[in-house]
């Protein structure tokens, strides 16, 4: 069976993007990056994509009057590409119902917090001024609302005394670095259905697994 193939949708440093390189470069990983696409010119992750021999596309949100021009254009280099699944990791525009529905059940996100909490922005300072004791991150299915759908994997971190955002967020990214490859693998794997709005994983040994390192 050929590799389930992926496009990457970064905005930023994409970390996330690289994990998931890493992911792929093992020769059984069921999935493969067929494009690192970012919104933004010049994003840090696209010189990290390219060093990896990646394909990346800029498609520049501000040389198009509105978004359905932008994620028409983003839709065509997706399509161009072969993409079969997309991954936001670090994207940081809100998509359309419209584009969600086009790519229905196959936009897989990440989030550095335990949704349903927490989802949107300045998390970790949120997670923080709450006095949670646990963080952690969040794999989840895309659904039009921001952070919102079916969750397919979630790994905890406890909050130390004298954390700031920065030391939350670094030790809450090695869990996303960890748990977004492991999420795309059950996709790719054909192994996700979704029920009722929640996500069954076929294999009990993996159900198991979608809880990590609570502590
Ligand atoms: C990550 O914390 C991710 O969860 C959030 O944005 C950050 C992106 O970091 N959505 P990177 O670009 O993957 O390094």
């Amino acid at each position: 069976m050929g590799r389930l193939k992926v496009g990457v949708l970064i905005s930023g440093r994409g970390s996330n993007m690289a994990a998931l390189a890493e992911a792929c470069s093992a020769p059984d990983f069921p999935a493969e990056i067929a494009l690192v696409l970012s919104d933004i010119p010049g994003a840090g992750g696209l010189a990290v994509a390219e060093g990896r021999g990646l394909a990346t596309a800029t498609v520049d949100r501000k040389a198009y009057p509105g978004k359905a021009a932008f994620e028409a254009a983003m839709d065509e280099a997706l399509h161009a590409a072969g993409v079969e699944l997309v991954c936001l990791a670090g994207f940081m525009r809100v998509l359309s119902a419209d584009f969600v529905g086009r790519w229905q059940d196959r936009i897989l996100n990440i989030h550095p917090s335990l949704l349903p909490a927490f989802p949107g922005l300045h998390t970790h300072e949120r997670a923080l001024a709450a006095g949670v004791r646990l963080a952690g991150c969040t794999v989840h299915i895309v659904r039009p609302v921001v952070d919102d759908g079916p969750i397919l994997v979630q790994a905890a971190v406890p909050v130390l005394d004298g954390d700031d955002a920065a030391s939350l967020a670094a030790r809450i990214l090695v869990e996303e670095h960890r748990c977004y490859p492991l999420a795309l693998r059950w996709v790719a794997e054909g192994r996700v259905r979704i029920e009722n709005g929640r996500v069954r994983i076929d294999g009990t040994a993996a159900a198991a697994d979608t809880i990590r390192n609570p502590l």
